[in-house]
């Protein structure tokens, strides 16, 4: 089936974070606004998960539901076909979202006032979840060598050696700077965390969303020694846009680190299912590969319009070419380094919603951070917005 990703989806008044004007509001002090921030798509699911999601609605009854064989087959046989990765039945955890798995894992693994590793500039919920479960965050910043991020891995060991750091966060692909990860930069790290003791959290949920020619290798399937001292989160929900159906899947392989996961699951009573999300997550894993296949194809294509949109009209306007993911990071500091001003160009003066560079860390000041994930021509209308935004203000 051939997929349109032009179409353009009214989403108002379906209660979406990233549409409604209430939220708008809340977030941006604006109500109309064109919003390409909160990190779902504009495109309507793969069709295979919309004819099973209504077949199941059409049934009538929503009870208590329970995760089946082929459910997990689904899962194992994804992450064979598309990672290379053999996993079992056993070391898959259902966890509703992997924001609520890294707050489990860290009551998990961290007493009050340990720490945990970020790499800024994050996704900001990795710092809330620290710090709203009492520990501390210890930064290892990425350095920007003016193209793309990297590791400071002397910083990073440095860091690792303090006893009480207990846990490294580590978000491959990265979000919000779009990287991934070579096996010797996940061979660096990985080889720091075990020599110190530390629990590496792989956030892998954008790791389906691989850009060009660039290969996602799942931090577990770099070796035994890995798999057994890390936690891997991965989900159907960015790769097919369902997150709102809040199903991810925490494999861990190592028993010892898997039971202790699973007690604070227990205490919290996080066991159900919903039915929606079963049936959703078996379509999208067994019948929703062609759909991604075209999506990437069309993410690359407004990755190449937006460079070059910017090119011809915004030269001082940088892109940070993301590897993976349908989020974009943008640097504006030849227009305004302070990042007050430029949110007020951007929210207040263009009224585009984009994540501003410092919710992800005093590093992304002078960013914003753009989803992609849009119809071209809501893409081409935000850059024109911004575009006259900018301009306006140089001849003023
Ligand atoms: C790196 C990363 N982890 C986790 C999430 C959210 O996960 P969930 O909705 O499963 O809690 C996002 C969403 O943007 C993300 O970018």
């Amino acid at each position: 089936m051939e997929y349109n990703f032009d179409t353009i989806i009214d989403r108002k008044g379906t209660n979406s974070l990233k549409w409604e004007p209430d939220k708008l509001k809340e977030f941006f002090g604006e109500e109309d606004m064109l919003p390409l921030w909160v990190a779902d798509m504009d495109f309507k699911t793969p069709q295979p998960i919309i004819d099973t999601i209504v077949e199941r609605a059409k049934h009538g009854i929503y009870g208590y539901s329970v995760r089946l064989d082929e459910y997990y087959d689904s899962v194992i046989n994804w992450q064979k076909k598309r990672h290379n990765w053999n996993i079992e039945k056993d070391s898959i955890v259902y966890t509703p979202g992997i924001v609520p798995a890294i707050n489990y894992i860290i009551q998990a693994f961290c007493s009050t006032g340990d720490k945990v590793i970020i790499q800024t500039p994050v996704y900001y919920p990795f710092k809330k979840s620290i710090i709203n479960n009492g520990c501390k965050v210890v930064d290892n910043p990425l350095t920007y060598d003016g193209k793309k991020y990297n590791i400071d891995f002397e910083d990073f060991e440095e860091k690792a050696k303090d006893e009480e750091v207990k846990i490294f966060i580590l978000c491959s692909p990265h979000n919000p700077v779009g990287r991934v990860w070579t096996k010797e930069e996940l061979e660096k790290i990985g080889k720091i965390c075990i020599e110190n003791n530390v629990l590496v959290v792989s956030d892998e949920i954008h790791n389906d969303l691989i850009l060009g020619n660039n290969e996602h290798i799942v931090f577990a399937n770099i070796s035994e020694e890995f798999a057994h001292n890390s936690i891997i989160c991965t989900a159907p929900s960015k790769t097919f846009n369902i997150p709102g159906l809040e199903t991810s899947h925490i494999i861990i392989k190592n028993k010892e680190i898997r039971d202790k996961y699973k007690h604070i699951l227990i205490k919290n009573s996080i066991s159900g299912h919903n039915p929606m999300s079963i049936a959703a997550l078996k379509a999208a894993y067994n019948e929703g590969e062609d759909w991604l296949e075209q999506l990437l194809l069309y993410l690359e294509e407004n990755l190449n319009f937006m460079e070059n949109y910017l090119i011809n009209n915004m030269k001082e306007v940088r892109l940070i070419r993301p590897q993976a993911t349908y989020l974009a990071w943008l640097d504006f500091r030849l227009i305004e380094k302070d990042n007050k001003k430029l949110e007020d160009l951007i929210f207040h003066k263009a009224k585009v919603a984009l994540d501003s560079g410092n919710w992800f860390g005093d590093n992304g000041s002078g960013f914003m951070r753009v989803n992609f994930a849009c119809p071209r021509a809501i893409l081409k209308e935000a850059l024109d917005r911004i575009c006259s935004a900018i301009n306006n203000r140089t001849l003023q």
